[in-house]
């Protein structure tokens, strides 16, 4: 064997040695270079043939090149060693295991879920409807005219192609008779905005609104339905009263106030020391909303509400500043789950 032939030799060696995988791969290598038919035994052996001279130097580089690798193999044998055993180490079957981190439906999301389930309960229909709305669905099919404060540039956020951002979910009601016909009861969830922002309003919150129309829906039948709805939300004993307001879309038309939930109406600083909270508006359908679908006003009647999802989530969840639901706080939404 020639000098470059044993260097070689020693550097193929020594590479597959390294790059063996595991425990068999590395035996393996052994068999085929140190075992009794190796490469190097079989070397060794074929020295006899050598002359004298040869025989050292050639020997003595064999023997040499046989203590590396066989030490070479003791250290790799032993690293691929201790990584089996930490693999094996590695799972610990007794540790607990690890929980995956679950998330929860947001405070609002989670409101309006269940707002929505009460009045399905009661066979209202769940629907939605378009965030950016035409004047005319927004406002002027719902009897809001020209001059009404309600269509000031302050309140609403106008598109340059003239079209707006809904300022309340009423735009539903028209959408869903003219969809429709009657009878009908739908409860229509969703996003509304206006330009005002402060501890009690967002440039973008949440209403829900409800229309029901039938023949022969009553103010009644509002107070009824309002009434167990409340209850509903806010527990048994909780009261309600219902105020005049005006809406120019509902006549008459209502608020309604439930005792409040934090003092039981005894007066505290959260409803103002009066005892109660406002939680929706309300009314009998106006007879120019539905003539605005068509709808033969001899015949159908109804009533709708809007309320404010937001106000409500504050109130049941005891929160005082609506941005905590748009902050997205971890330690705040966690607190929901
Ligand atoms: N749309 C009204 C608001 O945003 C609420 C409302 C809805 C009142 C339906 C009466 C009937 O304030």
């Amino acid at each position: 064997m020639k000098p470059e032939e044993l260097e070689a030799l020693k550097e193929r060696a020594l590479k597959e040695l390294s790059s063996a995988k595991n425990l068999a791969d590395l035996e393996a290598l052994r068999v085929k270079y140190l075992g009794k038919k190796g490469e190097i035994t079989q070397a060794l052996k074929s020295l006899k043939d050598l002359p004298l001279e040869e025989k050292k130097t050639v020997g003595a580089k064999l023997n040499e090149l046989k203590e590396i690798l066989e030490e070479f193999y003791k250290e790799k044998k032993n690293s691929l060693l201790l990584e089996e055993e930490d693999r094996e180490e590695g799972i610990d079957l007794t540790l607990p295991g690890r929980k995956p981190e679950r998330g929860a439906l947001h405070p609002l999301t989670q409101t309006i879920e269940e707002i929505c389930e009460i009045f399905t309960r009661l066979g209202f229909e769940v629907v939605t409807g378009p965030e950016v709305e035409s004047d005319h669905y927004n406002f002027t099919a719902l009897n809001i005219p020209e001059w009404h404060p309600a269509r000031d540039m302050q309140a609403t956020f106008y598109l340059k192609n003239g079209a707006l951002l809904r300022t309340h979910t009423s735009p539903m009601q028209i959408r869903a008779m003219l969809e429709r016909t009657p009878p009908l009861r739908i409860i229509a969830p969703g996003k509304v905005y206006r330009c005002d922002a402060d501890v009690r309003h967002s440039p973008m919150f949440h209403q829900v609104e409800g229309l029901m129309i039938d023949d022969k829906t009553s103010f009644s039948d509002l107070k009824g339905i309002l009434s167990f709805f409340a209850r509903e939300i806010f527990g048994e004993k909780t009261k309600v009263r219902f105020r005049p307001s005006y809406f120019p879309f509902t006549e008459p038309s209502v608020e309604m106030d439930i005792s409040c939930v934090i003092c039981d109406g005894k007066g505290c600083r959260v409803c103002s020391q009066t005892g109660w909270l406002e939680i929706l508006g309300a009314g009998m359908v106006h007879p120019e909303v539905l003539k605005a679908v068509n709808y033969d006003i001899s015949k159908w009647q109804g009533f709708a509400f809007g309320l404010g999802v937001e106000r409500i989530a504050m109130i049941k969840f005891g929160i005082d500043d609506i941005r905590l639901f748009f902050d997205n706080h971890l330690n705040f939404l966690e607190s929901f789950k």
